[in-house]
């Protein structure tokens, strides 16, 4: 079994929903560049800690961000609207934890809501002297937060094998 691999922890699991959370922000003038569209920056940077409250709020700890998966921008945001960050736990291993962060846009003139962009970024817990902590494992009670975990699972195990890849060929060139 995967999870044989993680180490004992001793500590409660967690329920996704005990640590999912919502972020709104509005898109102001200095969020966007000349003709008023959100940069692609400034989405990032609000998706980082979209994800880390959810990582916080699962590990009760602080967190840095280990990796960003790819990133699509799928619809443009334009100044004014309300972008809508959901996020939550896929999965917690030894000291990481998998979140996925939801964007949406909404038009609070329409009340129309379109998907912008769906992210999975790597958070690893730490104390206050930056040591790495263990962290509380996940428990999916839906279907959809079971497919997440499964594929949280896959998705590690792909970013392993690159990392090793990266290794390895700059050990080549040294
Ligand atoms: C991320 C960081 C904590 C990893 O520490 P490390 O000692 O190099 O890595 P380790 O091999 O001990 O791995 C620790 C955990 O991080 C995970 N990890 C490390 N690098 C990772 C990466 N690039 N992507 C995803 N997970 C990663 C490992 O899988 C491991 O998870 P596990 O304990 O659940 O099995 C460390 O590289 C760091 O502090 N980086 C800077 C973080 C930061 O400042 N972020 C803000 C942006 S500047």
């Amino acid at each position: 079994m995967r999870d044989m691999e993680h180490r004992e922890s001793g500590l409660p699991a967690r329920k996704v929903r005990e640590s999912q959370s919502e972020m709104i922000e509005i898109v102001l003038p200095n969020d966007a560049n000349p003709l008023g569209a959100l940069l692609g920056g400034r989405l990032m940077h609000w998706i980082d800690i979209a994800g880390a409250l959810a990582a916080h709020r699962h590990s009760r700890s602080y967190v840095v961000t280990a990796s960003i998966d790819h990133l699509d921008f799928l619809v443009p945001v334009h100044v004014g609207d309300l972008v809508i960050f959901q996020s939550s736990v896929n999965r917690a291993f030894n000291t990481s934890m998998e979140t996925g962060v939801k964007v949406s846009v909404e038009s609070y003139v329409t009340g129309e809501r379109r998907h912008v962009s769906t992210a999975y970024l790597t958070f690893v817990a730490v104390d206050r002297h930056g040591r790495h902590r263990t962290v509380p494992q996940v428990i999916p009670e839906t279907d959809e937060e079971q497919r997440r975990f499964e594929d949280a699972g896959r998705r590690r195990d792909a970013r392993r094998t690159e990392m090793e890849r990266k290794r390895k060929a700059r050990a080549g060139r040294q």
